[in-house]
């Protein structure tokens, strides 16, 4: 059986059907009741680090993770991206076989984690949301300590180097700034010299420059070949790192792709922000005009921009009826925007 994912033409809804590799079927969107025509691919299992099938948690009443199903390619960084509570913990803990599945089937490398994770289990590692270690061991020390758990022996000075951690070897765990213990952290998902490294929030809470190292630190993993499964509630985060971005939303996977992908199923184009606009009439008449407007509090107008000659028709039309403004800025859509337009709130709000 091969599992693919469709995404519904009518109402962008992605859900997942089996069948033979290879077959072709009429099948329906379980949202709208669309019918359409897939054909399941030929299977090629080999190139996934990670296979997740109908996966679901449910605790109590609370369905956590609501049957969603993904692969992940060997050699990617993959973003599980969501707002708090949205089930990423959960998700990971269930693929790393903390957690037991109220349903589904995870294969790591190939192998059912239900009945083959002993196989695996030292070709991965994992960073947990709430990292901590041994506050009186020195970074090396606990490089060491750690190192000693498993049957590969690490190299040691190989870790402390590519982390670029040598300044801080003989410091106390204990003494390290939030960023330097989350790059410690790192550096102990590498002990094993894994092939599949989990980072669930590697980030959280660290101010922005130290966001940046460990996310230096994370695209350098790809460069050593390793898959990264990264949860995350950072746009900016899945933005600068991940080859694939999957964003979970209530339990469920509401869009994947690339970046790129996303933008250009979800995202509005450009957008053109003016801001400090003194006029009241102002959006009023780019909407008499044709324009996709709207307002973003503030005395800021956004305005959709299909294709680049739009800006000077817009600020001509401003001329034209005498509307000042302070300054004007044209963005691309980021994943704010898709989020926004796929869940109807910011993500931050959606924390709220
Ligand atoms: N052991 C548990 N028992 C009951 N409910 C749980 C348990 N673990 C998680 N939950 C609930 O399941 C939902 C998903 O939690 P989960 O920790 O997976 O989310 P998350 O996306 O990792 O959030 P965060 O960004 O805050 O880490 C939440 O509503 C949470 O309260
Ligand atoms: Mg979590």
């Amino acid at each position: 059986m091969v599992t693919k994912r469709f995404q519904c033409p009518s109402c962008r809804e992605i859900a997942s059907f089996s069948g033979s590799a290879g077959e072709q079927v009429i099948v329906t969107c379980p949202s709208c009741l669309h019918q359409g025509k897939i054909v399941f691919p030929a299977e090629d299992t080999a190139s996934y680090a990670i296979e997740v099938s109908h996966l679901k948690k449910v605790y109590g009443n609370l369905v956590a993770v609501n049957d969603i199903s993904f692969n992940v390619k060997k050699g990617e960084i993959f973003a599980f991206l969501g707002p708090n509570g949205a089930g990423k913990t959960t998700t990971v803990e269930m693929i790393e076989s903390i957690r037991e599945p109220t349903a589904g089937t995870v294969k790591l490398l190939g192998e059912d984690t239900k009945t083959s994770f002993d196989k695996i289990k030292e070709q991965i590692s994992i960073l947990p949301q709430e990292f901590h270690s041994f506050e009186r061991l020195t970074v090396r020390e606990t490089l060491e300590y750690f190192s000693k758990l498993y049957k590969k022996q690490a190299d040691i000075d190989g870790i402390i180097t590519a982390l670029n951690l040598q300044s801080y070897e003989k410091m106390l765990y204990r003494n390290l700034s939030g960023g330097l213990k989350q790059r410690v952290g790192v550096a102990l998902s590498l002990v094993n010299e894994p092939d599949i490294v989990f980072l669930d929030e590697p980030t959280t809470g660290l101010d922005p420059k130290a966001r940046r190292e460990v996310w230096q630190v994370v695209a350098n993993l790809r460069q050593q070949g390793k898959t990264v499964f990264l949860t995350t509630h950072y746009m900016e985060e899945a933005e600068f790192l991940a080859d694939h971005i999957a964003i979970i939303y209530k339990g469920r996977i509401i869009a994947e792709g690339s970046l790129d992908d996303l933008i250009t199923t979800y995202g509005r184009g450009s957008v053109l922000h003016i801001q400090g606009c003194t006029s009241s009439e102002a959006l009023v008449i780019l909407k008499d005009e044709g324009y996709d407007a709207r307002s973003e509090g503030n005395g800021t107008i956004a305005v959709t921009i299909t294709y680049k000659d739009r800006v000077l028709d817009v600020l001509s039309t401003l001329r034209h009826e005498a509307i000042d403004y302070e300054s004007i800025e044209i963005r691309r859509s980021n994943l704010e925007e898709v989020f926004l337009e796929l869940t109807g709130s910011k993500l931050q709000e959606a924390e709220a």
